[in-house]
């Protein structure tokens, strides 16, 4: 499974991108407001960080207008992945971009028959939003299921990238429901590692290594 981090937020990709663990970064429109910098400043400075896929969202909501800026958003770097909402206009701007070679994460996807649309446009990713689906008592890993399903009858190619994710157990669910990427925020990231028991383990192993007087250098 790949692991994505969500976020505009230099210092948090700065930290990631060396530890290995980070396969490509998602930003949306919201993320950009809340990082208060300029969009292209951002992807840019981001792309110079890493040569992952990097998600740059649309903000036009019509065909030739996310055609336009999709020209602008894949000039900054190869590895711009151009993001597009989950709409009539995002999946036919979607089938022109991957006739031309270009990446493409379709985002906002919140249904299966949405999914089946994108994986019929040709979209490199598709993203699923599953928090947003359970913060209205609907099951987001649910959707992740149908969606892996439904792909792997037809062998589409297009990624599932598991979005809105908010819990350490969403990623082992996701990854569980067959998910080959999730995108998460920094601060899920984090929690990731923790296990009392390896804090409480770790401790008894230094006290007990210190009580040797031995030394491996
Ligand atoms: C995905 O690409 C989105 O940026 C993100 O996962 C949305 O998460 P949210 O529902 O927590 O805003």
């Amino acid at each position: 499974m790949k692991f994505f981090i969500d976020t505009a937020e230099i210092a948090e990709i700065e930290k990631w991108a060396p530890t290995g663990f980070l396969d490509g970064v998602t930003t949306n429109p919201s993320l950009i407001k809340k990082s208060g910098r300029d969009m292209i400043e951002v992807i840019t400075q981001i792309c110079e960080i890493t040569d992952t896929p990097v998600s740059a969202e649309v903000a036009a909501l019509d065909y030739e207008g996310m055609l336009k800026e999709a020209e602008v958003l894949k000039k900054i770097a190869p590895n711009v992945c151009i993001k597009l909402p989950t709409t009539m206009a995002g999946l036919h701007a979607c089938s022109t971009l991957t006739k031309q070679g270009v990446n493409t994460n379709l985002t906002l996807c919140f249904s299966a028959n949405q999914a089946l649309l994108v994986a019929k446009a040709g979209a490199t990713y598709v993203s699923p939003f599953i928090g947003r689906l359970d913060d209205i008592n609907l099951d987001g890993m649910q959707l992740i299921e149908d969606i892996r399903t439904i792909y792997d009858n037809y062998g589409f190619e297009t990624q599932i990238l598991a979005a809105s994710i908010r819990t350490p157990n969403h990623v082992s669910d996701a990854a569980l429901a067959g998910a080959d990427v999730a995108t998460i925020p920094a601060s899920t990231l984090e929690k990731l590692v923790h296990h009392p028991l390896t804090d409480k383990g770790l401790e008894g192993f230094v006290k007990d290594w210190a009580s040797t007087g031995q030394s491996i250098l």
